[in-house]
């Protein structure tokens, strides 16, 4: 079968090496008989496994040691109950910033726990393009946290490092762009995601989250979501994903084999660069974006004649180009392009929007 380029949101493509590594032992790990997916989280191997995956985590992202790094249930949407939980008094209230689906959703869950100030920072310019607001944002003074999503997956909005929040306490949602470039981890209160993009099967979730965050939990937290009982724990106070835990340790051998996440950085924005450019050189494309926040993860795009939607879809299924569909939130297309894409990929995929455009015009 020839190559299929997958450009789902998430659960997404996943390097090919590391699946095939995960493949050859999945019956026997480290000659033990058994997998790895049938053997306790307390054996030794498994231990072995989980704190090797969180150092080579610790490394990539040069996480200093006054940061717990969690391995939690839930998902993204777990934590967005879970942050305020957490971190909120219930008295107060916290600055959400909103860029787009995924913060607005935080935001809207948050306001079961907390008071919100919403403030929405995306603005639509004469001409059709989406910018973001990022100067003079009415942040509240006396804010118990502040929270934003750096990439929103679904309108392919990125905000790389243009936003502060002036909040000590400043949360990030990164489940779209974790490991595809460097972050500043201390910059932030606490920087979380799930694992389903950049990093594994979903059903694991990474919380990065400062010490004096963690033992402010409310009374009503459950004890799963509770950050001082997950740290006390080694992220094992329950059993966790064993799976994707292990599989995530695999592709940080991987990425840190490659060059880690500045190597990543700059693979990502190569490839972005390339359909951007043929994008914009196109009129038969349209990405709606400020080109200063678009995001290198996920690329929205529209076709001039929506109706050529499904024909577009089918045939670039037919030239093993799959899961291109935009979220139902937008319609459109959306091509993700997370890590383990290669460049000929993107390449595959420019190679047919150019082709479908010359015979559809
Ligand atoms: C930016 C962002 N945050 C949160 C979520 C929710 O993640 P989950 O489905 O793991 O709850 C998603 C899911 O795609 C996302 O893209």
């Amino acid at each position: 079968m020839s190559k299929v380029y997958n450009f789902s949101a998430g659960p997404s493509m996943l390097p090919e090496e590391v699946m095939l590594k995960v493949q050859k032992e999945f019956l026997n790990y480290n000659g033990i008989g058994a997998s790895v997916i049938e053997i306790s989280h307390r054996s030794k191997d498994y231990i072995e496994i989980a704190e090797e995956a969180t150092q080579n985590l610790r490394d990539l992202m040069n996480i200093p040691d006054n940061y717990q790094v969690l391995f939690m249930h839930g998902g993204g949407r777990g934590l967005f109950a879970g942050i305020p939980l957490n971190i909120a008094s219930g008295k107060g209230s916290a600055d959400y910033v909103v860029t787009g689906a995924w913060s607005g959703y935080a935001a809207d869950e948050a306001l079961k726990y907390t008071g919100v100030n919403r403030i929405e920072a995306t603005k639509t310019l004469e001409d059709g393009t989406i910018t973001v607001e990022t100067a003079n944002l009415p942040f509240s003074k006396d804010a118990e946290f502040a929270h934003y999503c750096l990439n929103e997956t679904i309108h392919g909005i990125d905000l790389y490092d243009t936003l502060d929040c002036q909040n000590n306490n400043t949360v990030v949602d990164v489940s779209s762009c974790f490991l595809s470039r460097p972050i500043d981890v201390t910059k932030y209160g606490i920087v979380y995601g799930g694992a389903q993009k950049n990093i594994g099967p979903s059903g694991i979730t990474i919380a990065i989250v400062r010490d004096d965050l963690v033992g402010r939990a409310r009374e009503i937290c459950p004890s799963i979501l509770d950050f001082s009982v997950l740290a006390k724990n080694a992220s094992m106070y329950n059993t966790p994903n064993t799976f994707a835990w292990y599989f995530a340790g695999e592709v940080f051998k991987w990425l840190k084999q490659l060059g880690g996440v500045e190597a990543m950085e700059k693979m990502n924005i190569e490839k972005a660069n390339y359909l951007y450019g043929f994008i914009d050189s196109c009129d038969f494309y349209k990405n709606k974006i400020d080109p200063k926040f678009r995001s290198r993860m996920n690329v929205p795009f529209n076709l001039k004649d929506e109706a050529l939607n499904a024909k577009f879809l089918e045939e670039a299924k037919q030239n093993n180009l799959i899961s291109l569909k935009g979220h139902r939130v937008l319609g459109g297309m959306r091509a993700s392009i997370y890590n383990a894409m290669p460049m000929e990929g993107v390449k595959s995929l420019v190679n047919f929007m150019e082709k479908f455009a010359k015979e559809n015009n």
